[in-house]
Formats: C-alpha cells, sequence, structure tokens
C-alpha cells in the first residue's frame, strides 16, 4: 500500500535529484486574481512567472498545490472525481525542452525506485494541431522513443490547456493515463472515453502561448514555459491498485467512519454508495475552505457560496444513508489530523472550522423548517384552486409544478426527493420534467459563475492592474499608520477597473478615517516615489521591517517591494514603476465582508 505522504516524498525526491527547487503551496483563495474563486491548478498562483516575472527561487521549481475545482460538482460520487484534490506540480520557467520533460515523467513513472509503474498500462494523448498551433510530432516522437505504445493524437477540446478564464499563458499538452484493464467499451475506445478504461494522473502543458484578453487569438510567447500537475489522489489509486480514489488514506477513514456510524451501509447500492462519497469529498473541501488562511465562512456570495454548497450537500447525502449530521464534527477532526501536518493553517483553525460547520448546520435545519411551511402553502395553494375549479367545472390536477418544487429547492434547499416523498404522503405527484429544466438552467448558470468567466485581473498583467496593486499597498500602510500594525491583508482582488482590498478591523470607518486614509494614499502619489523591487532572504526582510503573512507561504528567497519611506512589503508584483502613474486615489466603498473584516473598493482616476 502506498500513501499520501510516500507519493509526495518521491515526487520531491525525484525533482531535488533534477535540479528543481521547492516552493511552497499558496492559499486555496486566490489572490489578486477576480478570474476564480479558487486556486484551480498549481500554475494559477504563478501566472505572473509563466508571463516572464522572474521568479525568486529561479527557474526550475516544483510544489505541491491544494485545488479546488467546481466544474465537475455533479460527477463526484463516480470513482475518480473530486472537488479537493493535491496537485503535484513541477515548472521550467523560459524554456520549453519537450523532449526532456517527457523523459523526466517517464522515468517518473516507470522507475522501480519512483512510481514503478509498468509501460504497458500507460497511455497518453497529445494535441493534434490546429490553425494556432501545429500537430505536436515532437511530443509523439518523445513518446515512441520511451516505447511507449499507445499515443493517441487529440484535438484542441482534449489537448489544449489554458486557465479557466480563457485569458493568460496556455498551450499544447500531454496527457498521461494510466489503463486500468477495464475491457475497451467499444472498437474507437481511447483516453478521451470516460467509460472507466483510462484514468488521467498527470498532465504535461506546453505553455508556448499567451491569450491576452478575453476572445483574443493566442500568440506565442517569447518565453515558453513548461507546467505540470499530477493529481495526487489519483495516482495513489493507480499505485494501490485500488477501484476509487476513496480507498486510501483520509478518503478512506472517512468512509469507513461514516459506515460505523449510518444506518445505511456503504456498499448497500449505488445510491448510498455516491452519498457516501459525496459526504467525504464535500466535508473535506469544506474543511480546506474554512482551514484557509484566508478565512472564508459560509455566504450566499462567491467562495462562501460554494462552502455553502458543500455543507448543504452534504447534510441532504446523509439524510439518504440515515446519518446524525452531528458527527461531521469528528469528519472534520480526521481530516485536520491528517492534513493540518501539512497546511498549518488547518491545523491552526480546527475549532473554528469545527464550529463554523456546526452553525451552517443549524441554519440549514431552520431553512429546512422554513421549507416545510412554504410546501404545506403549496399545497393550500392547489386546494384553492380545486375549490374555485368546481364551480368553472376546470380539472385540477394533484400535481405540484416543477417551478414550485425548484422554488422549495432553491430558497428551501429542499432536495427534490424530500418533496416527492412529502407530495406523495399526501396523495400528489411532483412534475419533475419541469423541475429538471428549471434545474439545468440554474446549474448552468452557477457553473459560469463558479469558472468565474470574468475579464481582467493580474492574469493579464496590464499596467493598470499593476498600478492598482501598488494602490493597495500604499492603502495597507495608510491603515497600519492610522489604526496599527496588527492590521493586516486579508485579501486582495484586482481588475484593470478597481481593486478591492480586505482587512481586519474592529469598526465600520467614519467619514474622517476614509478622508484620512485618501489623503494618505494621495499624498504618496503626490510625491512620486519610485517603487523599487530587491530579491532577500525572508530573514533579511523581515529584518528590515518587510509586511507579509510569513506563513506557510515564503521560502527563504522573497521579492520585496519598497515605496521610499511610506510602505515595504514582500510580494510577487507586478507593480508600477513611481506612483506618479497612479494619478489619483478615490475609495468608492467600504463595507463589512465578514466578522471583523472590512473590505474596500477603490479606484485609481
Ligand atoms: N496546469 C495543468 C493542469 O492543471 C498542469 O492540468
Amino acid at each position: 500500500m502506498k500513501t499520501d505522504r510516500q507519493l509526495k516524498e518521491l515526487w520531491i525526491k525525484f525533482f531535488t535529484k533534477h535540479g528543481f527547487k521547492r516552493i511552497p503551496g499558496y492559499s486555496i483563495i486566490p489572490e489578486n486574481d477576480p478570474t476564480v474563486l479558487f486556486t484551480t491548478a498549481g500554475m494559477h498562483p504563478l501566472v505572473p512567472y509563466l508571463l516572464g516575472e522572474p521568479h525568486p527561487y529561479g527557474d526550475k521549481i516544483f510544489d505541491i498545490q491544494r485545488c479546488i475545482r467546481t466544474n465537475d460538482i455533479d460527477e463526484v460520487g463516480d470513482y475518480s472525481h473530486l472537488t479537493l484534490f493535491e496537485m503535484l506540480g513541477n515548472w521550467t520557467l523560459g524554456e520549453c525542452n519537450k523532449k526532456e520533460m517527457i523523459k523526466l515523467s517517464f522515468e517518473f513513472l516507470t522507475s522501480p525506485e519512483y512510481l514503478g509503474l509498468p509501460k504497458e498500462r500507460i497511455a497518453v494523448t497529445v494535441f493534434e494541431g490546429n490553425d494556432v498551433a501545429p500537430r505536436d510530432e515532437e511530443a509523439y516522437n518523445a513518446w515512441k522513443e520511451c516505447g511507449i505504445k499507445e499515443v493517441f493524437y487529440m484535438p484542441k477540446e482534449n489537448n489544449w490547456w489554458a486557465l479557466g478564464g480563457g485569458v493568460g499563458p496556455c498551450g499544447p499538452d500531454t496527457e498521461m493515463f494510466y489503463d486500468t484493464g477495464k475491457e475497451k467499451c467499444c472498437e474507437s475506445c481511447s483516453p478521451a472515453c470516460d467509460c472507466g478504461k483510462y484514468l488521467e494522473i498527470w498532465n504535461d502543458v506546453f505553455m508556448q502561448y499567451r491569450v491576452k484578453n478575453a476572445g483574443e487569438k493566442a500568440e506565442k510567447l517569447e518565453r515558453p514555459n513548461i507546467d505540470t500537475g499530477m493529481g495526487l489522489e489519483r495516482t495513489v489509486a493507480v499505485l494501490n491498485g485500488a477501484k476509487s480514489v476513496y480507498d486510501s488514506g483520509a478518503l478512506r477513514s472517512v468512509i469507513d467512519f461514516i459506515n460505523s456510524k449510518a444506518k445505511i451501509g456503504y456498499e448497500t447500492n449505488d445510491k448510498s454508495k455516491r452519498a457516501y462519497r459525496i459526504i467525504t469529498d464535500h466535508l473535506r473541501s469544506s474543511v480546506f475552505i474554512l482551514g484557509d488562511e484566508r478565512g472564508v465562512v459560509p455566504s450566499n456570495v462567491g467562495q462562501g457560496y460554494i462552502l455553502r454548497r458543500f455543507i448543504r450537500r452534504s447534510i441532504n447525502c446523509a439524510r439518504d444513508i440515515d446519518l446524525d449530521v452531528e458527527c461531521f464534527k469528528d469528519i472534520a477532526d480526521i481530516y485536520v489530523d491528517e492534513y493540518g501536518k501539512d497546511y498549518e493553517d488547518i491545523a491552526k483553525n480546527r475549532d473554528f472550522i469545527k464550529e463554523e460547520l456546526i452553525k451552517e448546520v443549524e441554519k440549514f435545519s431552520k431553512a429546512l423548517e422554513e421549507g416545510h411551511k412554504e410546501f404545506e402553502k403549496v399545497i393550500k395553494g392547489i386546494e384553492k384552486h380545486k375549490e374555485f375549479a368546481k364551480q368553472t367545472g376546470e380539472v385540477v390536477e394533484n400535481k405540484i409544478s416543477g417551478k414550485a418544487v425548484f422554488r422549495l429547492y432553491d430558497t428551501f434547499g429542499f432536495p427534490f426527493e424530500l418533496t416527492k416523498e412529502l407530495a406523495e404522503q399526501r396523495g400528489y405527484t411532483v412534475d419533475k420534467n419541469e423541475f429538471d429544466e428549471k434545474f439545468k438552467e440554474h446549474q448552468e448558470k452557477s457553473r459560469v459563475a463558479s469558472a468565474g468567466v470574468f475579464k481582467g485581473g493580474l492574469a493579464d498583467q496590464s499596467k493598470q492592474s499593476a498600478r492598482l496593486h501598488t494602490a493597495t499597498h500604499l492603502l495597507l500602510a495608510g491603515l497600519q499608520k492610522m489604526f496599527g500594525k496588527q492590521v493586516v491583508q486579508k485579501g486582495s482582488n484586482i481588475t484593470p477597473e478597481r481593486l478591492r482590498f480586505d482587512f481586519n478591523l474592529d469598526h465600520k470607518m467614519t467619514k474622517e478615517e476614509l478622508a484620512q486614509l485618501e489623503d494618505f494614499v494621495n499624498d504618496a502619489i503626490k510625491r512620486e516615489i519610485d517603487v523599487t523591487c530587491q530579491i532577500m532572504t525572508l530573514e533579511q526582510a523581515k529584518a528590515e521591517g518587510a509586511h507579509g503573512t510569513f506563513s506557510n507561504k515564503y521560502g527563504e528567497e522573497v521579492k520585496v517591494y519598497t515605496i521610499g519611506d511610506v510602505s515595504k512589503e514582500i510580494c510577487g508584483g507586478p507593480h508600477a514603476e513611481n506612483t506618479r502613474e497612479l494619478h489619483h486615489f478615490k475609495i468608492l466603498k467600504e463595507e463589512s465582508s465578514s466578522s471583523g473584516i472590512r473590505r474596500i473598493k477603490a479606484i485609481i482616476d
């Protein structure tokens, strides 16, 4: 049996041996990037470096990054899809030697010292070419030279990698699959099939292109890169010959724990299996979001909304297997015990995670109570209609409209099955087709929302975004001057149009305070101060009084941006060259973001 930890250790050993330097993983909540709600891949926080900013650790780096992807949320419950996964990533910046990377990938996958997978069980796909980039014969030949028999050319839909918003570095990729040994589903069965024969475990992206603005055609990158990402949970499953990603590690511990508590067993039927897996997956993601250093709590917007959905969906699934949701906090403990070893913030936030989980469970129970009242109203409405129809001769069926069922689902969190069950008890049916239609529309909307297809952000590296980024440093310096050094950044989100900055403060800022803050920033702008950047060790940065969150995010060498005597921050950049570029700073809004956290929206004009 191979464990998560052993695979991580092999990854570290292998890339260290090949001259790569380990960089720390980032928060799961992206900083300065409005294009997505969560960090979706290891490369995500590295976009500035993939577009040419020098990385303080050099050009060959690797890491282990916690990622959340919600676009496949409806697939969760099968054998391989998870909303949260740990990605083993590595990068070569400024160079794209495909043959060398493919040889490295092959060595890691097949060498007995590392994964030791038989090469006959590995299948790969490469890009077939289009009007932007040619057919990737270089990658094809490199795999053939390694002795891989199954190499498939695939179109852009399969073998082109870009960020969710479609802006930023991108390029053709080569994906590595493990052949599970299942029979081919048909003559043309290939890794593009989702029949379960081929399981994708690793992806090497050749980032030779970039899209500058949404909708534009990709253009060649002057300094291309290689970006690779291996799915930890899936690879561990493959190494253990397991049937699903839920068969080892903390995921298995949670399945077993639920099995010991629920009245309906894991293997009872497909429905129970799915419910177990959804709870196991969704609560793990919830623990990571609640435990993150950026502190997100359930709400109706952004990351908080996704978190709420994870928890509420778990509660609904608990109903399917007759599980008392009280034990969610014990499940949280299992996850904190395991992941707290690697992620300091998760360990630190154990109590907070459990409290917030329970709070949300209670809130949802209340919403369900309200839902019951609403259900009675719906029934009353139909009964009234029937009374009235007696006089007109109209025939009214004992049927609840799909619209009403959907409202119960969407507003009160009533799962479809619950409404159906209650309806049946009263001699009613429900309009499933109409409900399905409404549900589909809603899914489409939330898919767009969670993929976060917005324009801008630091992914576009525009001058205007860089200037707004500099404005956030001045803003924080002003806040610290006014309220003390304990005020720190809790989140930042920049588009070319505006900045949004979250920080801790125990009160709503007064008009006078806001004016004073604006003056502070504008004064720095008027003084036309140069913004300078130095690379130094973390110790040196600390000794020089540079500001930054030091937890789990920075390694030995960091970049420090200095704005004269006003600000000194550890930061990845990019920034304006001189404060004069900011012209004039204006605060549009100051509001509460969550408990103890304030949010400022501001522009420069
Ligand atoms: N960024 C690539 C992926 O997520 C490696 O698959």
